[in-house]
């Protein structure tokens, strides 16, 4: 049987590295991307998530995170969180439970304590000083300032696919800002019976059409992973420009059941994807009037 992992934005690439030996050696899903997001949110290199993530507008650094198993349907998510290594490891934790699946502040940072959860001042020297230079300086916020949430999807060898994400969310956000990322549906949704979705870009817009559950319906009436996040992208982002007259920008992966995988996006956008015929690469999508393209981005 065969296997598939893709992640958002080229500073997956390491990771799906990692979540792909896990595959290739047989071992799960839900490791894969454990393992493949943790690595994300371990490297100070990357100003969107964990250790090194852009701060609020009070100088913390907050994190969110998801995760859910396309097998059970269960999921975990954390907002809100400060002071912890790896929000993906908390919400996946969680995602057993009967109830109290998804936790928030300070209650998310006492279950964290309370099962012993490693801890991390996730504030860095660099992303301190982007803080002091930006914070009197007005202007327009942006998820993609710092490149935004790293997703993860994983299909293993038996079938089962998961999906997890994690974030410091937009940039010099309001103190209790949550984002897409920990919220099923929008920021995240897997179903092994279908496929599954995961979103990156301004949290508040792709909330509006629960992006990622959107996507997963379009294939579970018979899309290709490839159609279905195209169709949900630009259904969405032609609503909102009708609507608002404008939208922000949206990026979606895909992978379905069998293991195919899809991108859709309204801006620029670079992930990283392997499966069990070819070894992990990077790739960068352009949206075009009526296909996304595709082309292979060389990092020497
Ligand atoms: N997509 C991440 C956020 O809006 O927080």
């Amino acid at each position: 049987m065969e296997w598939t992992v893709i992640g958002t934005w080229k500073m997956a690439a390491a990771g799906v590295r990692i979540a792909a030996d896990i595959l290739q050696q047989g071992g799960t899903a839900a490791d894969a991307v454990t393992e493949g997001i943790s690595d994300v949110e371990d490297n100070p290199e990357f100003h969107s998530v964990g250790y090194g993530g852009r701060p609020d507008r009070t100088c913390h650094v907050v994190l969110d995170g998801g995760f859910m198993d396309g097998d059970t349907l269960h999921f975990g998510a954390v907002g809100s969180l400060e002071g912890f290594r790896s929000p993906v490891r908390i919400a996946r934790s969680l995602m057993d439970k009967e109830a109290n699946n998804f936790l928030v502040g300070p209650g998310a940072e006492a279950y964290a304590r309370a099962n012993g959860f490693e801890e991390r001042d996730n504030l860095t020297e660099a992303a301190k000083e982007i803080w002091k230079a930006e914070k009197d300086r007005l202007k327009k916020l942006s998820a993609y300032d710092g490149h935004d949430t790293v997703c993860f999807l994983a299909r293993d060898a038996h079938g089962t696919i998961c999906a997890g994400t994690s974030t410091s969310g937009l940039f010099m956000k309001e103190p209790g800002r949550v984002g897409d990322t920990p919220v099923p549906g929008s920021g995240y949704y897997a179903d092994s019976r279908t496929g599954a979705a995961a979103a990156t870009g301004m949290g508040e817009e792709i909330m509006k059409g629960a992006l990622s559950y959107a996507c997963v319906m379009h294939m579970k009436n018979g899309m290709s992973p490839m159609e279905a996040a195209q169709k949900a992208v630009s259904d969405l982002d032609r609503e909102l420009k009708e609507r608002n007259g404008h939208a922000e920008a949206m990026s979606l992966i895909a992978v379905s059941r069998q293991g195919e995988w899809g991108i859709g996006t309204n801006v620029e956008f670079t992930f990283a994807v392997s499966d069990s015929s070819h070894p992990a690469k990077v790739y960068i999508a352009r949206p075009e009037a009526d296909a996304v393209r595709i082309e292979e981005l060389n990092l020497e």
